[in-house]
């Protein structure tokens, strides 16, 4: 059969989703159909991912039994600590991440992803505990103890407290929890992808999430909220801007938080995280950071946006996360802490008719090459 070979698989359909639609030309977000704008003003991340999850707003009595099950699974096992404990402090959280999730699925051995049950309690176990975890390397690693979760915190408080050992003010709560929501699904994006192929084997989901926290660790994906970070430090003062952005396209290289497959117009999520470092700012004081990326996507817009290249999610949210304290290289971690519900909406989805991932591919190479011994090379 002849095929279209599509680099990066742009633009090839790889599912039959309901889960969320992106306008990549008008800029619109909808998770079920909701636009993410509304659910960042009304709901919560964890009615959100039931949402993403289970395809409708769940009833109050729902929600009532949905964050119940997810703030009685928040704890982790000791031995979980153990391993994390194991790992070297200088070594990526996203890394940590990764291998303690792959973990997890050791203590939950239930494989049967026809089990509709376990597949529920699995979803609650990881929506549950990736915060969790995320916070004990967080201190871990600067040499002290975890923190027990709260069950009389909010998801987001909860996450705070964990990472602090102190309530932080409401409003910072408020604001994180629309970052998750934000970060909570994004259709058929490299991670999501990823997790669908190895669910396709019928892997259990703690591999599924295992493998998606690989890929979004690298730097074209969720990696980039880091690097953006980095970069804006490195230019320091917005005066800086300028000359930094026209140096790095002259030269070729890519700006982080830049770009998207999709979108050809500014990212709707981008917008809104303007919106919340406003609304931080004004609690808080603003931060220095932001006035050099408003230089920056000034500086780069002169020459990006004629090609359609837009601020994406990356590009704000780091700043959000840098004036609350969290050190740089947990931006990704919290990105994985949100995204985790969409995956597992996706696998969930997949599974009512899921088809083993096996594409093709060009072979490109010789054929019936001699086989040439050793000394004769
Ligand atoms: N800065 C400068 N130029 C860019 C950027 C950027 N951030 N992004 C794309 N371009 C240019 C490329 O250099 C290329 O130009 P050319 O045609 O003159 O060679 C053209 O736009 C197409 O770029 P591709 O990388 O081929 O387009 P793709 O659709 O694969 O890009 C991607 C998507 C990978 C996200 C890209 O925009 C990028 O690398 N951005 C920076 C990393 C980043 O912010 N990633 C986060 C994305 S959002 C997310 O995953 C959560």
């Amino acid at each position: 059969m002849p095929h279209d070979f599509m680099p990066g698989l742009a633009g090839v359909p790889a599912a039959t989703s309901s889960i969320s639609d992106v306008d990549g030309q008008r800029g619109i977000l909808e998770y079920r159909g909701v636009r993410v704008e509304t659910l960042c003003s009304e709901s919560s991340y964890l009615e959100t991912a039931y949402l993403l999850l289970f395809g409708h707003l769940p009833s109050p009595r729902e929600f009532q039994q949905w964050t119940t099950d997810v703030t009685h699974h928040r704890r982790i096992k000791f031995r979980i600590i153990d391993l994390l404990k194991c790992l070297p402090e200088s070594g990526h959280p996203m890394d940590a991440l990764q291998a303690a999730v792959a973990a997890l699925g050791m203590f939950y051995p239930g494989r049967n992803v026809k089990d509709v049950e376990n597949n529920y309690w699995s979803t609650v176990r990881l929506v549950a505990k990736l915060p969790t975890i995320v916070a004990a390397w967080a201190r871990l690693r600067h040499g002290d103890d975890p923190i027990v979760p709260r069950d009389d915190l909010e998801f987001s408080e909860n996450f705070f407290y964990m990472l602090t050992e102190s309530v932080a003010p409401p409003v910072w709560g408020e604001i994180f929890d629309d970052c998750l929501i934000l970060h909570a699904e994004h259709t058929m994006n490299a991670s999501t992808f990823t997790g669908l192929v190895t669910a396709s084997t019928l892997a259990d989901p703690y591999t599924v999430v295992a493998s998606s926290i690989g890929a979004l660790k690298g730097p074209l994906h969720g990696g980039a909220n880091e690097e953006v970070v980095v970069m804006l430090r490195e230019i320091g003062t917005p005066d800086k801007a300028r000359l930094h952005v026209e140096h790095a396209l002259r030269n070729k290289k890519k700006l982080m938080g830049f770009g998207h497959r999709v979108y050809k117009v500014k990212d709707p999520r981008a917008t809104v995280l303007q919106e919340l470092c406003r609304r931080l700012f004004k609690e808080c004081g603003s931060s220095p950071l932001y006035e050099v990326a408003l230089e920056v996507e000034a500086a780069a817009g002169a020459t990006l946006n004629g090609k359609g290249i837009y601020p994406n999610v990356d590009f704000y949210s780091g700043i959000i996360y840098d004036k609350m304290g969290v050190d740089v290289d947990l931006f990704t971690p919290l990105f994985a802490m949100a995204r985790v519900s969409g995956w597992l909406a996706h696998w969930l989805e997949q599974l009512r008719e899921n088809k083993l991932f096996r594409p093709d591919q060009i072979y490109s190479g010789e054929h019936n090459r001699p086989y040439v011994p050793i000394d004769q090379r």
